[in-house]
């Protein structure tokens, strides 16, 4: 849901054998020096998504912030990089709440989602002083309620209802209907808001809907918006209960197709415009004013917004092989890597480091994992591959390396980042040895294998 930078991090470079740039950086340079499989990242994407979702709200004159979910990406370098840039910080767990505190967000910034906080991370989060719990039931109202009073302090709670709007996502990553464990529906919401208003110890500050992720037409936000307004209006109107903010969530839809543009490339199924995600004025233009006549202080909760494009993840080639039915390009890259394929039978588009002339071919990308559901992409029109090529699985910044596991014993992968002309690692590369669990006496028994 971006809007298009005049150039994008990710292009190839106009010479006669075109390379896949990071920025400034041919990644095929990365991938030797760092090896495979990498996430890279570009510092000015990241830079220039958070500051589009933050002009866009601004050309509406009202007071407004952006939160970064935390979810999508928790690398502390990255989270340092929108720290700096003035964003706000959405946290599901003390893990995020203590990376986000140690990566400079302000705590007055910072809110804290979940449908299981636990007793520690209520506690935690009360003395860290966050801007507010998402509340999502009852039983938590309570339990927030008797922690705060036993710290001697009071907590500002946000409550999450759940409109009932069907995001048209998939299924998996829709979050606001009934059938879904989130927030409390709009029947029984108006009771939670007069219980909490009730306790000494709670103060209530806001209302919170997130209805799902990628998110690409615009009809479930504006269902899920207008419901919310009506919702506040009455609870002001009816329980004389005032809010200071309302909090619409994330999940704007991103581009997922057509993301590297190239003549060698195969045309995407789908034309020239690939899929359609309306764009973050298309958004604001539709959501804001509705929000808006609430009069209060609106908050968006982007993740994949910010973090998803600015981020490929490389894979090299290790075998190729057909049957009588397919042709199989095997990487050492799979869903240990990026499951979101596997789980949302999610697209991402797939393109050579290097292109070269030469006639594409249907394939099936899979990578390493026994499963038969590791794939990176299926039947797929690509150019030319071979063992020891290198390609590039675009738009893996959200929910790639916080998805990642250890599945089959593999080690997380390495994280780079690049700026303009320069890069550097931002997490290392975890040893297997390490992720075995072996003990100190193992390692030293294994040391000549492993170096
Ligand atoms: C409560 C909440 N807010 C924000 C987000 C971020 O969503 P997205 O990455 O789709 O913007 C999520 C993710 O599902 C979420 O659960």
């Amino acid at each position: 849901m971006t809007d298009v930078l005049d150039q994008q991090a990710f292009r190839y470079s106009n010479d006669a054998e075109p390379q896949l740039l990071c920025e400034d950086v041919p990644l095929s340079e990365l991938a030797r020096e760092f090896s495979t499989p990498l996430y890279v990242y570009s510092k000015r994407q990241i830079i220039e998504n958070l500051h589009a979702f933050d002009a866009t709200l601004k050309a509406s004159g009202k007071e407004h912030y952006v939160s970064y979910a935390v979810k999508a990406n928790s690398n502390i370098e990255i989270l340092r990089i929108l720290a700096e840039e003035g964003s706000g910080a959405d946290v599901v767990s003390a893990g995020e709440l203590l990376a986000a505190l140690a990566a400079g967000f302000s705590p007055d910034k910072i809110t804290f989602d979940g449908t299981g906080k636990t007793d520690r991370e209520i506690e935690l989060a009360l003395k860290a002083n966050i801007h507010a719990f998402n509340v999502e039931s009852l039983e938590e109202l309570t339990v927030i309620n008797n922690i705060a009073e036993r710290l001697g302090v009071r907590a500002k709670v946000s409550i999450r209802v759940n409109p009932d709007v069907d995001a048209k996502s998939h299924p998996y990553i829709s979050t606001g209907m009934k059938e879904n464990k989130f927030g409390i529906d709009m029947e029984n919401a108006r009771e939670a808001f007069i219980y909490a208003s009730k306790h000494p110890a709670l103060e209530v500050v806001g209302i919170h809907v997130h209805i799902g992720s990628q998110i690409t037409s615009l009809d479930p936000f504006i269902k899920a918006a207008r419901s919310t307004v009506k919702f506040v209006n009455s609870l002001r109107v009816k329980s004389g209960i005032v809010l200071e903010h309302l909090n619409f969530g994330g999940g704007q839809g991103i581009h997922y197709r057509n993301v590297v543009k190239h003549p060698l490339l195969p045309k995407d199924e789908l034309g020239e415009e690939g899929e359609y995600v309306p764009s973050l004025s298309e958004f604001v233009g539709a959501v804001l004013p509705i929000l808006d006549q609430t009069g209060l202080k609106i908050i968006f909760e982007p993740g994949r917004a910010i973090i998803a494009n600015a981020c490929a993840l490389l894979a090299s080639v290790l075998y190729t092989k057909s049957n009588s039915l397919k042709k199989f390009v095997i990487t050492d890259t799979g869903m240990t890597e990026l499951i979101r394929p596997c789980l949302y039978e999610a697209y991402h588009q797939v393109a050579p480091l290097e292109l070269h002339q030469g006639s594409t071919q249907r394939v099936d990308i899979v990578g390493p994992i026994c499963e038969t559901s590791d794939f990176l992409a299926q039947s797929r029109e690509m150019p030319p591959l071979k063992r020891g090529d290198a390609i590039a699985v675009l738009c893996a910044g959200a929910y790639g390396y916080t998805l990642a596991s250890n599945y089959n014993l593999r080690p997380r992968a390495a994280e780079v980042l690049v700026d303009g002309t320069e890069y550097r690692l931002i997490r290392e590369r975890e040893k297997v040895e390490d992720v075995a669990g072996l003990s100190e006496k193992e390692k030293a028994l294994m040391a000549s294998l492993v170096s």
